[in-house]
């Protein structure tokens, strides 16, 4: 199930170790240019409320914005030639919602045979200050990392300017525009700062996330290194440098140092952490000697904050982990690997133990909750529900355990599938500690030795305990207290699983109770799909005037 060649193998134990991995696959395949890839998004594989490429492999989430006109725009690190990383472009989707997608053509493409376009970042330019948009503004500025591997190994930072609100971009002719002779130096993510602009970025092996100023995103003054903190793992990646709101305190922030780390992470491969602290314009300064973990299952990574979304911060994670990615089942007929994680509003909330924390809550699910499949109240009690005729096969849990005076109980959730047996269960112990657990290991369609089967982490609470789980066909997450704590973690099963059961008890003779709301999710792309059950994608600009990609496709046509 796992077999690799060896160029594979020496990609998943370094990602970004190109030459000998594209010595082998990085061949001239045609990639299309000027029109949205099509794609199957009825395999029983994937997932109806989350992002996953038509075709190919993707990886980390890029360039995410907000256009003032309300698009959200999603770019990823996208082979649209081979369903394992590599031939790295930059694939995009718009949305009006963060849930319902629209595929729109390659954004990025390499800019010569023997270079790859890695993550990064984009920014709106309302003010002109790049000097690319003489009569708009809605203009947006791609920056981004170019791989290249030879005549040297090298990664540089690189910008792109598109006129056209995101969907195109021409280069800019000085690329690069900061080089540093670095041959691990990448994920630049932007952000404005009162009257300058603020990159991060990292040098990877040398635990070094790097912060720099510029005025107009074409010449760039390192200001400060935040160095050798928190977990190292064997990379950083992905630096993120954000301004996060408190919680129910009308405009007031904090800022965040978010950081991606692969290998290295505690329960094996990838994962994120982030600290918060202080940040002048220059330099990042936290507040305490500590880092915490967003998500406490196995499958958040490179997780990237959207641009201009004033008063609120919002992210998507890449839900996978470099362990095991290259690797996992793609479906009968899909030929997709990877899906992004829930898009989610992270705030600073007080946690009972910890002090300020980020918390993560699901983006406003109002457009995909369709209908109540069951509600009930129980002491002691379950919920059975056999939800085979929901289209999507995604639902989501709502439960309110109160009362919790002692420390006794537990509340479980099961997804079965009645014609292979295969499950998918978690849950928590009522202990003092909390434990919330989860256990993919009953589910069969999928074996490798670094895929966790069970997963844990525990929470203090008061006398309340609230958890939703939203389940996607092979995507399954939990958000905790509130938004506390939060997971999300794959899972590939041989048969849909379609019958949930939701159990409390234990309780002995208290008056805790529980109360459950389980709704069904509206798939996000059946609505796009044609006769032929095929989604196209969008035009959402005039593709064929202007300047579009055609030229930076060379070497791969
Ligand atoms: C490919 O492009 C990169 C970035 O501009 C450049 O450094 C490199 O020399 C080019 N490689 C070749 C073989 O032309
Ligand atoms: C744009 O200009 C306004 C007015 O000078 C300023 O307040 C704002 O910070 C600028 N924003 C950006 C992104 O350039
Ligand atoms: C934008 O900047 C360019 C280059 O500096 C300049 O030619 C153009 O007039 C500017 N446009 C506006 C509206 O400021
Ligand atoms: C910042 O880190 C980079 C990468 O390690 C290093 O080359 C540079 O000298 C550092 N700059 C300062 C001012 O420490
Ligand atoms: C749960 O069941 C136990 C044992 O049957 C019983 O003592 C207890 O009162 C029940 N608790 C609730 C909350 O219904
Ligand atoms: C939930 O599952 C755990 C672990 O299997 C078990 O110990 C507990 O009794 C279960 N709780 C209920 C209410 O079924
Ligand atoms: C349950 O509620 C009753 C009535 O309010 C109260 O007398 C009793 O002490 C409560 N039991 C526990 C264990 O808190
Ligand atoms: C849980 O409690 C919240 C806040 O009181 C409420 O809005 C929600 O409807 C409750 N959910 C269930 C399933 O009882
Ligand atoms: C698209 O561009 C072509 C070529 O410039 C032009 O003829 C056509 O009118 C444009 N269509 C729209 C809808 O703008």
């Amino acid at each position: 199930m796992w077999a690799t060649s060896p160029a594979i193998a020496a990609f998943m134990l370094s990602a970004y170790t190109v030459a000998e991995f594209c010595s082998t696959t990085c061949t001239s395949a045609e990639v299309p240019t000027g029109t949205p890839i099509a794609g199957d998004y009825d395999g029983y594989l994937r997932p109806q409320v989350h992002f996953s490429p038509p075709r190919g492999f993707m990886n980390d989430p890029n360039g995410l914005h907000r256009s003032d006109d309300g698009t959200w725009h999603l770019y990823y690190q996208y082979n649209p030639t081979d369903t394992v990383a590599g031939n790295q472009h930059w694939g995009h989707a718009t949305s009006p919602d963060l849930y319902s997608w629209t595929n729109q053509p390659i954004a990025l493409y390499p800019v010569n045979a023997s270079s790859f376009i890695f993550t990064g970042s984009a920014v709106t330019d309302p003010n002109n200050t790049s000097g690319f948009f003489p009569d708009q503004q809605d203009g947006v500025v791609a920056i981004y990392t170019i791989a290249t591997y030879e005549p040297i190994e090298l990664q540089t930072q690189a910008i792109a300017y598109s006129r056209d609100g995101g969907y195109t971009f021409t280069p800019y002719d000085n690329n690069p525009v900061l080089d540093a002779g670095s041959s691990n130096f990448r994920d630049p993510k932007v952000v404005w700062y009162e009257d300058h602009w603020v990159m991060v970025v990292a040098f990877s092996q040398e635990f070094v996330m790097a912060i720099y100023t510029s005025p107009d995103l074409k010449s760039w003054t390192h200001a400060s290194n935040f160095t050798q903190y928190g977990l190292l793992g064997l990379q950083y990646e992905c630096p993120n440098l954000v301004e996060i709101p408190i919680d129910g305190e009308e405009g007031q922030s904090t800022w965040m140092m978010f950081v991606s780390i692969n290998p290295g992470a505690p329960l094996g491969g990838s994962t994120s952490w982030y600290t918060l602290g202080d940040f002048d314009g220059y330099t990042f300064t936290p507040h305490a000697n500590d880092i915490h973990f967003p998500d406490w299952s196995k499958d958040a990574y490179a997780a990237q904050f959207f641009y201009n979304t004033p008063g609120e911060a919002v992210l998507v994670n890449w839900a996978s982990n470099w362990q095991y990615t290259n690797a996992v089942p793609t479906g009968p007929k899909e030929e997709w690997r990877s899906s992004m994680g829930q898009a989610r509003r992270i705030s600073i909330k007080q946690d009972p133990r910890l002090g300020a924390i980020a918390a993560s809550e699901p983006y406003d699910m109002s457009p995909v909750v369709d209908e109540e499949l069951a509600s009930d109240t129980f002491g002691n009690g379950s919920l059975v529900i056999d939800f085979a005729d929901v289209y999507s096969n995604a639902v989501l849990i709502e439960m309110n355990v109160t009362n919790l005076e002692v420390l006794a109980g537990s509340v479980n959730y099961t997804f079965l599938s009645p014609i292979s047996g295969e499950y998918l269960t978690g849950g928590v112990l009522f202990n003092g500690n909390n434990d919330i657990w989860q256990d993919r290991s009953h589910i069969k369609g999928f074996e490798h030795p670094l895929f966790t089967g069970k997963l844990s982490t525990a929470q203090i609470i008061d006398d309340t305990f609230t958890m939703q789980v939203v389940f996607d066909r092979t995507l399954i997450e939990t958000y905790i207290q509130d938004g506390l704590q939060a997971s999300t973690s794959t899972f590939f099963p041989e048969e849909p699983l379609t019958i949930l059961s939701v159990k409390a008890g234990g309780y002995g003779a208290s008056n805790t109770t529980t109360s459950v709301r389980v709704r069904s999710l509206k798939s996000v792309w059946r609505p796009q799909e044609d006769d032929a059950g095929i989604v196209s994608g969008g035009y959402a600009k005039n593709m064929t005037s202007g300047h579009n990609s055609q030229r930076y496709s060379a070497g791969w046509q």
